[in-house]
């Protein structure tokens, strides 16, 4: 599976030790950015990553911001992405069995890397329940 990253530089810590978890554990990673700590535009990462998942490079993306809400709002704006912001792993697991979202958006500030990694591996694991669940999907894009 072939799985995108992205960033602003409040993020970029725990995006770049995602990178390492997953390549360890096989998958193939894509990684949009950013590369560094210095100040960045949250949306230009979130486009980039969305974009990929919409020409299916990669099937799911992980992304962080300090909060979250940036980077999650950018990555909403385009029809075919499900962003779900997740703090811990019941939203995570959520996010999958009723949202089917694609993307796993973080808030880096917030969360240890302990944390990140239960919540990707969750969201990683966690298939669509579909049924009722696909019904109300289909709806989320007006
Ligand atoms: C950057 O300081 C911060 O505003 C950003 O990471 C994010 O929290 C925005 O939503």
């Amino acid at each position: 599976m072939n799985i995108g990253l992205a960033c602003d530089h409040a993020g970029y810590s725990h995006k770049e030790k995602t990178k390492k978890y997953l390549e360890e554990l096989g998958y193939n990673l894509n990684d949009y950015g950013c590369f560094s700590e210095e100040s960045v535009d949250y949306p230009d990462f979130a486009h980039q990553l969305a974009n990929s998942i919409i020409k299916e490079v990669n099937s799911l993306g992980i992304q962080f911001c300090g909060t979250g809400n940036g980077i999650n709002m950018s990555a909403n704006k385009h029809k075919e992405i499900r962003a779900a912001l997740c703090w811990n792993t019941h939203i995570s697991e959520q996010a999958r069995l009723h949202n089917n979202a694609n993307v796993l958006t973080m808030p880096a500030r917030h969360l240890s890397w302990d944390e990140v990694k239960e919540i990707i591996d969750v969201f990683l694991n966690t298939k669509f329940e579909g049924g009722r669940h696909q019904t109300r999907v289909n709806k989320i894009s007006p």
